[in-house]
C-alpha cells in the first residue's frame, strides 16, 4: 500500500519532528531540520536482506558457530588498532566522522596500505575524489599498493555487487555522504540516503563477513547530515579530531561494540602523511616557556596512557552583570563546580572577575582527576602566585573541598618522574602502588588532604 508522509529530521542528529521548529528539541542545533517527503509501501519496513534466514537456534550453538572464533585482522597500524580495541573484527562496520580537512582520507589509505601489505584485500570506494586523486595521494604516502583496489563509484548496489564480487577483507566508503541508493527520492547526504546506505551496508558485512568503514564529514551545521544519526547502525564510532592548524591529530572512540571507548590514538600529520605517536607522553607540553601564574602540569589519563598536559588559566575583572566563564578543553560544568569550591572553600573572590581555562594543544580532559589542577591553575592566575616549574598535579575534588585520590595513580606518578618532573601534588590518601615503577620514583609527593593545604604550595 502506497502511502504519503511528511516530516522533519534534524541534519545534526537525525531526530524526527512532525512539525518544523527553529531549534531542534533534542540536539539543540539551530536551523536544522529539512522536510523530507517519502511515498513508501508500508512493506519497505521490512528489511529487504534478513540477517539470519534460518529463524532462531540455540546460543550455545552460535557461539560455536559465530564469528568470536574468526580473529581480529591486525592492520600492523598500531595507534589505529589500538582505537579498534585491537584490530578489526571480521563483519564489523565502523564510522570514521571528523571535520573536513582534518585527515581522514589519508588515515583510510595509510590503513588500507598496511592491510594491503599484511595479504588483506581491500576495496577503498572514492565517492569524492577521482581515482587520479586517489593514486597520486597513495603514491606521497608511499604506500604498499598492491592490496588496495579502488573503485570511484556513488551508486550503493553497484558498490555492493562489487563486494559481493570481489570478496574483500575490509571495504572503506569515503565517504558515506556522497553515496546514494537508487529509487529513493531524497538526495545524496540527506538522513534517509545515509541511514539506508550504511543499513545495507552493515546488513552485507554481517551476512559476508567483510569489515565495512565509513568516512563522514561532521558539519556544524548546513544541508549535510552529520554521522551522528549514524551512530546506532555501525558497531563502532570513532572520531577524528584535532586543531587543523597543529600537527597532532586524535582518533577516539565514541562507541565500540567490541572493545573499550577509553583508548586513544594520536598521530601526527607531516608531509609525508599521518604518523603515529608511540610515546606520547610528554607530547603536549611546552617547558621552554617561562613559568607564569595560571600554568599547571597535569598528569590525565587517557584509556590505559598518561598524558602530561598543561593547563592555563586568566582571570580578569568582568564587566559588571556579564560575567564569563570559558573553558577549552575541559568540562564546563565541573569548571562550575571549582570555581564554586574556590569561592566556599578557599575563600577566593572570583564573583566579578571572567575565567578563561584552556588545556594547551587541543586534548580535551573530561576525568574528575583534573579538577585539583584546574583549581591550582586558577587560583594561581588570580593571586599572581605559581607552582615550581617541575610540579605535577593530579587529584579529584569534593563539593567540600577535599582532595581524593585517582585512578592510575601510581603511574602518574612514575611518568611524570620519567619526565624530570621532580614534585607531585595530590590526594592525601594517595598510595604508591608497587606495580607502577614506585621504586623508580625520584619525585617528592606532596598529599593533601584539602584544598587549603595544597594552594599554600603556590607561591
Ligand atoms: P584529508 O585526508 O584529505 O582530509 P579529509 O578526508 O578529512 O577531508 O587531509 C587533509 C589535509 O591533510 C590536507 O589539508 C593536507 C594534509 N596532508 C598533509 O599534511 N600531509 C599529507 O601527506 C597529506 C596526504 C595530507
Ligand atoms: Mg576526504
Amino acid at each position: 500500500m502506497a502511502k504519503k508522509t511528511s516530516f522533519f529530521v534534524c541534519n545534526n542528529c537525525g531526530a524526527r519532528q512532525p512539525k518544523w521548529v527553529g531549534r531542534c528539541p533534542e540536539c539543540g542545533e539551530w536551523d536544522s531540520l529539512t522536510e523530507q517527503v517519502s511515498t513508501y509501501s508500508t512493506d519497505l519496513h521490512r528489511p529487504t536482506m534478513p540477517l539470519e534466514p534460518t529463524g532462531p537456534i540455540r546460543l550455545a550453538e552460535a557461539v560455536e558457530a559465530g564469528p568470536s572464533r574468526t580473529a581480529r585482522i591486525v592492520s600492523g597500524f598500531g595507534e589505529l588498532d589500538r582505537v579498534l580495541g585491537g584490530g578489526l573484527v571480521p563483519g564489523q562496520t565502523v564510522l570514521l566522522g571528523g571535520a573536513p580537512g582534518i585527515g581522514k582520507s589519508t588515515l583510510m589509505l595509510h590503513l588500507a596500505g598496511m592491510l594491503g601489505r599484511s595479504g588483506q584485500k581491500v576495496i577503498y570506494v572514492t565517492s569524492e575524489e577521482s581515482v587520479a586523486q586517489v593514486a597520486m595521494r597513495a603514491e606521497r604516502l608511499g604506500l604498499d599498493r598492491a592490496g588496495i583496489w579502488i573503485d570511484a563509484q556513488t551508486n550503493l548496489e553497484i558498490i555492493l555487487n562489487h563486494i559481493r564480487d570481489q570478496k574483500p577483507a575490509v571495504v572503506m566508503i569515503d565517504s558515506v555522504q556522497l553515496i546514494y541508493k537508487p529509487g529513493l527520492s531524497s538526495a545524496p547526504g540527506s538522513v534517509n540516503q545515509m541511514r539506508q546506505c550504511a543499513t545495507e551496508l552493515t546488513w552485507l558485512a554481517k551476512s559476508t563477513g567483510v569489515s565495512v568503514l565509513l568516512v563522514g564529514h561532521v558539519t556544524k551545521r548546513g544541508m549535510i547530515a552529520g554521522p551522528k544519526i549514524l551512530e546506532h547502525i555501525v558497531d563502532v564510532v570513532l572520531y577524528f579530531e584535532g586543531d587543523r592548524h597543529h600537527a597532532y591529530r586524535v582518533v577516539r572512540a565514541a562507541k565500540n561494540r567490541f572493545g573499550s571507548t577509553n583508548e586513544l590514538g594520536i598521530f601526527e600529520m607531516t608531509e609525508g602523511g599521518l604518523k603515529e605517536v608511540a610515546d606520547p607522553v610528554g607530547l603536549f607540553l611546552h617547558r621552554e616557556y617561562p613559568l607564569r601564574p595560571g600554568r599547571v602540569t597535569l598528569a590525565a589519563s587517557e584509556g590505559s596512557r598518561i598524558l602530561l598536559v598543561e593547563v592555563q588559566a586568566l582571570t580578569s575583572s568582568s564587566i559588571p552583570g556579564v560575567v564569563k566563564r570559558k573553558g577549552t578543553g575541559v568540562d564546563s560544568n565541573r569548571l562550575s563546580m571549582i570555581l564554586a569550591v574556590l569561592e566556599r572553600h578557599a575563600g577566593l573572590r572570583l564573583g566579578s572577575h571572567d575565567v578563561y581555562v584552556n588545556v594547551v594543544g587541543g586534548v580535551r580532559v573530561t576525568e574528575p582527576a583534573a579538577d585539583l589542577a584546574l583549581a591550582l591553575s586558577v587560583a594561581g592566575a588570580h593571586t599572581g602566585k605559581t607552582l615550581s616549574d617541575e610540579t605535577v598535579v593530579f587529584g579529584e575534588l569534593g563539593l567540600l573541598g577535599e582532595i581524593r585520590p585517582v585512578n592510575l595513580g601510581g603511574q602518574r606518578v612514575a611518568e611524570a618522574s620519567r619526565h624530570g618532573f621532580g614534585q607531585i601534588i595530590t590526594a592525601g590518601a594517595f598510595k604508591l602502588d608497587d606495580d607502577s615503577g614506585g621504586k623508580r620514583n625520584k619525585a617528592k609527593i606532596h598529599c593533601c588532604y584539602h584544598l587549603q593545604d595544597a594552594l599554600k604550595l603556590l607561591e
